[in-house]
Order: structure tokens, then C-alpha cells, then sequence
């Protein structure tokens, strides 16, 4: 089997009004961990990889770690690079075997968005690359783009579909109210639903796709901060908020900063319990665990999509 593009992923994903989960990965307990969890609730899924983890990890070994992935485990995985902020980055991953590919043009006013996106459709497309885009622009913080709340700006409705008509992406990162990171919300959470239900129905049979999609789940902040973290004050996107998203055409939830708490947690508790060790694989096992844990919950609990293999 080899890796797939999102295209048929999300054609059945519109279908069946559920969500396929990109998560982000680094290394190799992360990969593992993700891949038993879709493994084991037999899950479509979505592997992707951010410019700081290529020159974290190197581009090589998370090809040959995901392709041993797809190997071991025989699923349909697609491998993503995930906000690629120039043509560059999608040119380098598209040559090196990845099957989908973020252009991120969002910083840019609108026509230089456009212009980016459809050169890398055209490079992608002529390679059988599938091509997400961004229009309107989230808040929070990633390694290379730090947004605050006063530039954040949500998808206008007719922009988008002017946007999908004149780049031919094939899905669009749309901003309705999430972030990155693990501080969503200073009060009570609220996205923009009016906004995605026309967005929605003005692109009908088009995947949309949530970025900063977290839910930072109070037991692990509880357990990040009862180990010696200081994560006080962080919300993410409620659970029944994502559940009602794949009802209005998004196929693609984004997750990283929940499996970093998850694996956090797990690594801060061995050493509080465990102060002597320094075997890395006594305090990564269990963190890939963690890992393994938190997306078989996403899957069963955010992405409704256990089973559609
Ligand atoms: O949205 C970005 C992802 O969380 C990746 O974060 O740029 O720190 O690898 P990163
Ligand atoms: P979170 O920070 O909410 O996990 O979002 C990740 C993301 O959008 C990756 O592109
Ligand atoms: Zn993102």
C-alpha cells in the first residue's frame, strides 16, 4: 500500500459527514503512536509535517519513518506538509514523496494568495499532489508564525469561493474563531458558526478544514501542571464544537498541541515518579502510549470517524 493523496479521503469523509484528523508529527515515538491508534480503530488519517519539524527531524528520516509506517501497518496514509509558507517548501516536499501539500498564502493580501496558491496547484496537480490553501488568518503561535488576536481575520464567505474558483485548490484552511496553541479562548469559547454554515453552502461538496483544532482537555493541562508544568489559564475547542463542524463540510481537523500535552504529561510524570532513570526508552514508551490514547479518543470522540477505513 502505498501513501495516498487526500482526495478520495475526503470525497468519503463529505459523504459520511465526519472529519479525518491531521496530526503533526516529529519523531518517531509520535508516528508510532498515531498510527497503532488509527490502526487499531481502523481510521482514514492524516500525517502531517510542519517546516520547524523538517529541520527538527530532517525531511529524509520522516519520509523513511512514514513510509515504514505505511509498511508495517498497512493503512492509507497521507503525508502532508502542513503551512508551507512559500512555493519552495511545497516544491521540496512534492519532489521528496509527500502526497498532499499546504500553501499557507494567508499573510498575503488576497490577489498574492491567489497567485502563490495557483502557481503550487499547478506544481502539484501535474504530480498528482493534492493542494490545501488558507484564506483568512487564525491566531495563536507555531515555530515559524506567531499571529495575535487583533491580526487574526475570519474567511470571508464570498472571498472563498471566489478564492477556490480561481486557485483550484483542493481544500481550504478556513479561520472561524480556533488557534494554535493551547490558549484558545481568555473566557467562554465561541466559534463563528453562521460564518462556516455559509461558507459551507456557498462551496457545496467542497472540504473544509479546521485548523487549530486542540481541545486541550482540562486532565491533561491537570496532569501537565500536578508534574511541574505551568499551563494555567489553557483552553481549547470543545469536543461538541468539532463534532458539529463535520457537519458543515470539514473534513480535516488539525491536532499537534494535544498530543504535545499528552506526551509532556507522560514524560513530566515518569520523572517526578521516577527521578533516577535516564533510559530514554523507560519514558518514551509510555509517552508514545499517551499518544496512542489521545487520538483513539479524537478519533471516537471528535472526528466521528472510527471504522471508515
Ligand atoms: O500549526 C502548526 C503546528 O502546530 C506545527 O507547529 O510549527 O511548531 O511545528 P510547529
Ligand atoms: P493545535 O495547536 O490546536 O493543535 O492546531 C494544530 C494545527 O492547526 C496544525 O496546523
Ligand atoms: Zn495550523
Amino acid at each position: 500500500m502505498p501513501l495516498v493523496t487526500s482526495k478520495e479521503m475526503f470525497k468519503r469523509a463529505y459523504e459520511g459527514q465526519y472529519a479525518i484528523g491531521a496530526f503533526n508529527v516529529n519523531n518517531m515515538e509520535i508516528i508510532q503512536g498515531i498510527v497503532d491508534a488509527a490502526k487499531e480503530e481502523k481510521a482514514p488519517l492524516i500525517l502531517q509535517v510542519s517546516a520547524g519539524a523538517r529541520k527538527y527531524a530532517k525531511h529524509i528520516y520522516l519520509m523513511k519513518l512514514v513510509e515504514a509506517a505505511v509498511e508495517d501497518s498497512g493503512l492509507p496514509i497521507c503525508l502532508h506538509l502542513d503551512h508551507g509558507d512559500d512555493f519552495e517548501i511545497c516544491k521540496s516536499c512534492i519532489d521528496g514523496g509527500f502526497t498532499s501539500v499546504m500553501i499557507d498564502g494567508s499573510k498575503h493580501p488576497f490577489e498574492e494568495n491567489i497567485e502563490l496558491t495557483r502557481r503550487v496547484v499547478e506544481y502539484a496537480h501535474e504530480r498528482g499532489v493534492t493542494v490545501e490553501a488558507e484564506l483568512g488568518r487564525l491566531a495563536g503561535v507555531e515555530d515559524a508564525v506567531k499571529v495575535n488576536s487583533k491580526d487574526a481575520t475570519y474567511t470571508d464567505p464570498d472571498e472563498a469561493v471566489e478564492f477556490v474558483e480561481r486557485t483550484g485548490c483542493d481544500s481550504l484552511a478556513i479561520a472561524i474563531g480556533t488557534s494554535h496553541g493551547a490558549f484558545k479562548f481568555k473566557g467562554e469559547p465561541s466559534l463563528d458558526f453562521a460564518r462556516l454554515e455559509k461558507i459551507s453552502k456557498m462551496l457545496p461538496n467542497y472540504p473544509l478544514v479546521l485548523h487549530g483544532a486542540s481541545t486541550v482537555l482540562p486532565e491533561f493541562v491537570a496532569k501537565c501542571n500536578e508534574f511541574g508544568g505551568q499551563l494555567a489559564g489553557a483552553q481549547g475547542v470543545p469536543e461538541s464544537m468539532l463534532l458539529q463542524a463535520g457537519k458543515f463540510g470539514v473534513c480535516k481537523i488539525n491536532i499537534d498541541t494535544d498530543l504535545r500535552l499528552a506526551m509532556t504529561a507522560s514524560i513530566r510524570e515518569h520523572f517526578v515518579k521516577n527521578p533516577g532513570d535516564f533510559d530514554p526508552r523507560q519514558y518514551l514508551k509510555p509517552a508514545r502510549a499517551a499518544i496512542q490514547g489521545m487520538v483513539q479518543h479524537k478519533i471516537k470522540n471528535v472526528l466521528n470517524c472510527s471504522g471508515r477505513l
